[in-house]
């Protein structure tokens, strides 16, 4: 007899989960923008307007939603003046956080807006307090923004842009406890407060301001910035990484056991500690949840691959990757109410990627398959669930097997997606259906495979990929659904 339980309540709602939670981040790091999305007009590589074609075909199939850029730790040294104007007169940089390697700057500020266009999803710029001036951070906004006559607006002009961008999501500073500027949180607070005074908006252009938030459980950060700041902020980041190991030794992406496997899932659900304990001091000070807290930095961090430069962070993508997206994205779709945004670190080539490119080569990963069965929860209405799961044991440690998150979509359609953990067995999962009239139809996917250190290659591209699941049965409760052991499975019914 299964001691797992799923009720599912149709008929209680709890509020939209924003489209945002399905966001990505791509910095100027390693082979995420050149090579992974910009490969210039003179490229072989079929682009448009120098993006490569098999990159945005492949990311508007998931319906991303929003992307974050320039960084990341690039964020706090990047002079976007440097980034305009005709390309082969941009200033070079050195991107010291990076591998040291020089940039030329050709993807800029008209490259960035394009590409967002292009995937029409927004964009998400992230400005520089670390090592810019207020007046560059404001002109920037004017540059971006502005719809009348200006110094900024014309010098767009100029540079092949005649009307403004809208740009709602601006970030004033990242990381700027660590890389962007090693603040303490009681001064970054002033400085916040002090830069997005000049963010401004211009004409019908609302500007939504994250704050730099914490870095994972530094709650005392949280505190300050919302005492001291939360009244100028709309929204305000949290980064915390999955990484199995020590960040001295992180651990393998494709060579790992059951061992790792389990720490691997057991680090990622701590997302959901933190996101609870955060949401507690900002309920303090916003108990209308006004305030949103942006993940804007989320996903698995190894060793890099063996023989790549160790600052480019590149990175193989295994069925555990799926897994971990798969949990983390439950977690973030469950606290709708204060999660408005959340971005997985990167969307190609860096950490856990969803596309890995090689030349003219592209492939999909497991992470990938994630976002594309997921999508289905994009503005959908949260619908209440209620899950009590058997446990996930390894040595004398305890997990709970499952993780669950439901939405019923425009057309009343419930989706539900779940996570078995274990890497061993198979989960009876019996599921309670309430508020629904009657059943029409139901359809699965899942997303498996023989090994959990199962991954794509640009020789094997198709290795982990979703496909059709009809294990389930409809009963006078509902459904029994039998999961596969380690697998990631979406179900939808139509009432
Ligand atoms: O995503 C890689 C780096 O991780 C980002 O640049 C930084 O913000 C974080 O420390």
């Amino acid at each position: 007899m299964s001691k797992n339980r799923l009720i599912l309540n149709a008929d209680i709602e709890r509020g939209k989960i924003s489209k945002h939670i399905y966001g990505h981040f791509s910095e100027h790091l390693g082979r995420c923008i050149y090579e992974g999305i910009w490969v210039g007009e003179d490229s072989p590589i079929p682009n448009i307007n120098g993006i490569r074609k098999d990159v945005l075909e492949a990311l508007k199939r998931i319906q991303i939603p929003v992307l974050r850029w320039p960084g990341g730790c690039f964020a706090d040294e990047y002079h976007w003046k440097d980034g305009v104007g005709p390309r082969d007169q941009r200033k070079m940089m050195v991107n010291t956080h990076w591998g040291g390697v020089t940039e030329n700057n050709h993807f800029g500020t008209h490259e960035f807006m394009m590409l967002c266009e292009l995937l029409e999803c927004e964009p998400y710029i992230c400005g520089n307090v670390g090592s810019g001036t207020v007046q560059e951070m404001s002109e920037w906004v004017e540059y971006m923004t502005f719809d009348g006559d200006s110094p900024m607006s014309r010098w767009r002009a100029e540079n092949g842009r005649k009307e403004p961008w809208k740009l709602k999501y601006f970030g004033v500073g990242n990381e700027n406890w660590g890389c962007g500027g090693n603040m303490r949180a009681e001064y970054y607070a002033d400085e916040y407060r002090r830069y997005q005074t000049y963010v401004r908006n211009y004409g019908s252009n609302r500007i939504y301001r994250i704050a730099c938030g914490p870095n994972v459980d530094d709650y005392h950060w949280m505190e300050v910035m919302m005492r001291q700041a939360g009244n100028f902020m709309d929204g305000i980041s949290l980064h915390y990484y999955t990484v199995p190991g020590e960040w001295s030794n992180k651990g393998s992406a494709t060579q790992f056991d059951e061992q790792e496997w389990f720490t691997t899932l057991k680090k990622t659900l701590f997302m959901d500690t933190l996101i609870r304990n955060h949401s507690a001091i900002m309920d303090r000070y916003d108990p209308e949840k006004r305030v949103g807290l942006i993940v804007d930095e989320w996903g698995t961090w190894y060793d890099v691959e063996p023989g790549t430069n160790p600052g480019f962070l590149y990175q193989q993508n295994t069925l555990r990757d799926a897994l971990v997206a798969g949990i983390n994205l439950n977690i973030f779709n469950n606290h709708n109410d204060r999660v408005h945004m959340a971005n997985i670190a990167q969307t190609i080539n860096v950490l856990q990627a969803v596309i890995l490119t090689e030349g003219e080569k592209m492939i999909l990963t497991p992470t990938y398959h994630v976002f594309d069965m997921y999508k289905v929860h994009q503005d959908a209405t949260r619908i209440d669930v209620y899950l009590e799961s058997e446990e996930y044991v390894m040595e004398d440690e305890k997990l709970p097997k499952l993780s669950v998150s439901a939405s019923k979509d425009a057309q009343g359609r419930i989706n539900i997606t779940l996570c078995n953990l274990d890497h061993e067995n198979g989960a009876e999962v019996p599921v309670d259906l309430h508020g629904i009239s009657s059943v029409k139809n139901v359809t699965g996917t899942v997303l498996t495979a023989d090994k959990i250190q199962a991954h794509n290659t640009f020789e094997d591209p198709e290795v982990v990929k979703p496909v059709s699941f009809e294990d389930f049965k409809l009963n006078e409760q509902g459904l029994n659904v039998s999961m596969p052991a380690k697998s990631v499975v979406l179900l939808t019914i139509e009432a």
